[in-house]
């Protein structure tokens, strides 16, 4: 038997058109209504997964590429995940729900208190992906947009500041005895006082402390600083590496040497790497699908162009595919990491139609070349992590049951089989779940 290991789902496409461009739309969910969510999660939690993070950006981008962004709707529209989290708490009973929220959305009064409210209401299964994307400021402010690691000192003021009102009612302070009728002793409700670089605001907080711990801190960033505040304060990293035994062993240390750093336990934190695979039933299938993505027709290429548009908020599909591609169209605004994954290292020269092909190109599991296998050859990649240390994985994708059954229904049974998923879940919420082992 092998050792069990986390699951989570990655919602990739946050609460938007599930479905949208795929056949799958046909089973006629309506996006915007909660059923089609709660039937995913309660699969989800049929299946033993621990959390489902909800993506979200509260933007639609900007002005000038709006439309870029949701002819297709890869970029747009996105309801509030924060208010889907009670929805999907009522359809299940274990599932840790975890909606994407962004320090510059939310004051942290108001935040603590309507966190602290879903966690009480939730059974203590509410976590938070804390997110430092700063494409959407102008929705709240007219500052200045902040720079990357300024956002990352205002995700750290606002946690700390969150936290510090969720603790202040220190032990003692609910009394609750019905003999003297005394609720709460007052006298210990700690003040909070914080004047900070970003924010300024007092305590102590109007909700009750928690029994069963605080509401999860999950954390998506990559870069050096980002995994800084994953070691420090986070209870789960979404992990985005290349799956080989020195990638994975080098981010997990990073973020666990953060973690000592800040004086706290490297198994405080969960390190969940994401993969999102294509499960087949034979071994054959998936090299039938490998090979034919290396040649993809001008139909799917447009496709990948479309979402690559949304992305790089830069129009591809007015291009000629047989042209090279001329970076200078992407604006300044465009992300440099997001281009170069677009040209890899084919560098400028080549025509568009090679990179978009190069995005199409898919890889069989068995020589980690990319992720299309069966059940059993998933779960060898799966239990390999599990020797290096890791903690579990996340599989990403829409919440479209399609999607959801095609993914699992073979997939769950055989990590069962192996030792790997859970079969029953702790009492005591998200916390209990991610700490059982
Ligand atoms: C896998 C992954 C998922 C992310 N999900 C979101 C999201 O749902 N919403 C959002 O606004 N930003 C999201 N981000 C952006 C991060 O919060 C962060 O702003 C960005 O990655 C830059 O930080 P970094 O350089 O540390 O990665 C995500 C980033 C990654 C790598």
């Amino acid at each position: 038997m092998s050792r069990p290991q986390h699951f989570g789902w990655f919602l990739a496409r946050g609460f938007g058109p599930q479905g949208w461009g795929y056949p799958s739309l046909d089973w006629d969910y309506d996006w915007t209504r909660p059923e089609i969510y709660q039937e995913a999660a309660r699969t989800l939690e049929q299946a033993g997964f621990d959390l489902v993070i909800i993506e979200d950006a509260p933007s639609l981008g900007s002005a000038d590429t709006i439309d870029l962004r949701v002819r297709h709707a890869f970029g747009g529209p996105k309801h509030d995940p924060l208010l889907l989290a009670p929805y999907l708490f009522q359809a299940t009973r274990h599932l840790g729900v975890v909606p994407t929220v962004n320090p510059a959305a939310y004051l942290p009064y108001t935040a603590a208190r309507q966190f602290s409210t879903l966690q009480h209401l939730s059974g203590h299964r509410l976590g938070l992906n804390v997110v430092t994307d700063t494409g959407s400021a102008r929705h709240f402010s007219d500052s200045a947009q902040l720079g990357h690691d300024a956002a990352y000192d205002r995700a750290e003021e606002w946690l700390t500041g969150i936290r510090s009102l969720w603790r202040s009612w220190e032990e003692g302070t609910l009394v609750r005895d019905p003999d003297t009728g005394v609720f709460a002793d007052g006298s210990k409700l700690q003040p909070v006082r914080h004047r900070g670089a970003h924010f300024a605001f007092d305590g102590p907080l109007n909700a009750i402390p928690f029994t069963d711990g605080e509401p999860a801190i999950v954390s998506p960033g990559g870069s050096g600083r980002g995994l800084g505040f994953a070691g420090a304060h986070s209870d789960v990293q979404l992990a985005l590496a290349p799956l080989d035994e020195a990638s994975v062993r080098a981010y997990r240390a990073k973020i666990q040497d953060a973690a000592i750093a800040a004086g706290r336990s490297p198994a405080d934190i969960k390190i969940l790497f994401a993969i999102q695979p294509v499960i087949t039933s034979s071994a054959e299938e998936a090299d039938r699908i490998v090979a034919a993505s290396a040649h993809p027709d001008d139909a799917a290429l447009v496709q990948i162009a479309r979402k690559q548009s949304s992305d790089l908020e830069t129009d591809l599909t007015s291009l000629d595919l047989d042209r090279p591609l001329d970076i200078t169209i992407f604006g300044d605004h465009v992300s440099r990491g997001s281009i170069q994954r677009l040209i890899g290292d084919r560098g400028e020269d080549v025509p568009l139609r090679a990179h978009l092909t190069a995005l199409a190109r898919t890889g069989r599991i068995t020589d980690r070349s990319g992720f299309v296998g069966t059940a059993e050859e998933l779960a060898d990649l799966i239990e390999e992590l599990g020797d290096w240390g890791n903690d579990g994985v996340l599989l990403w994708g829409d919440f479209h049951p399609v999607t959801l059954h095609r993914t699992l229904d073979e997939l769950v049974p055989v990590l069962r089989r192996r030792g790997i998923l859970r079969r029953e879940y702790d009492e005591g919420g998200l916390q209990a779940n991610l700490r059982a082992f």
